[in-house]
């Protein structure tokens, strides 16, 4: 089986990332992380990648200032000259332009903390308990133009408990996190191979 070559993008703690990686130690596993690729410096999750053999990089967008392009740009070319050919969005908090989404069409995927199409963006638990909701989750998506707006992969579900906070919903919505995501990217993988 090849595995395809994977860049995960972080902007910090890196919990994501790091279950993608436990998930990428089993040599089935249809995808091989690469490179693990922060815009933050001091994101957590880069030493975690290093201590686990990625190899692990910054690209820092202040020093872009606000021309977004030229930030991706050089994200985009660090990618290809990495050989990537599949990409995990992993906590990575920066809007991309369109011009890299089209880029990297159909190879490029997203986890977010609720159940899109509900609370696209930020505050996702905060929103939930306002709304007075039951259930929260997350989703693991295509990433399209239209931020988390992209077709659905998978979508893991917990219940909201009465005296919940956004900070206990949100502990109780990563462990689903982590377990969605490496199934949700063996799924992203089948796809792409199958092209
Ligand atoms: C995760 O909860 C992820 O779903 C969320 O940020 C957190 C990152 O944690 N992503 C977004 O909100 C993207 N819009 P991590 O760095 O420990 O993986």
């Amino acid at each position: 089986m090849t595995r395809l070559r994977l860049a995960i993008l972080i902007s910090g703690r890196g919990s994501n990332m790091e279950a993608l990686l436990r998930a990428a130690r089993d040599p089935a596993y249809p995808a091989e992380p690469v490179l693990v690729l922060s815009n933050r410096p001091d994101a957590a999750g880069l030493q975690f990648a290093e201590a686990a053999g990625v190899a692990a990089l910054a690209i820092d967008h202040k020093t872009y200032g606000k021309d977004r392009e030229a930030f991706e740009f050089h994200v985009d070319s660090t990618l290809r000259g990495a050989g990537v050919e599949v990409i995990a969005l992993a906590g990575f908090m920066r809007v991309l332009t369109p011009w890299f989404v089209k880029r990297w069409e159909g190879r490029m995927i997203n986890i977010h903390p609720s159940l899109l199409p509900k609370y696209k963006g930020l505050d996702t638990h905060q929103r939930a308990l306002d709304a007075g909701d039951t259930e929260a989750g997350c989703t693991v998506h295509w990433v399209s133009a239209g931020v988390d707006e992209g077709e659905i992969i998978a979508q893991a579900r917990v219940p909201i408990l009465p005296g919940d906070t956004a900070e206990t919903l949100a502990a109780r919505t990563l462990p689903a996190e982590h377990k969605l995501y490496p199934e949700a990217l063996a799924k992203a993988c089948a796809v792409i191979a199958a092209r």
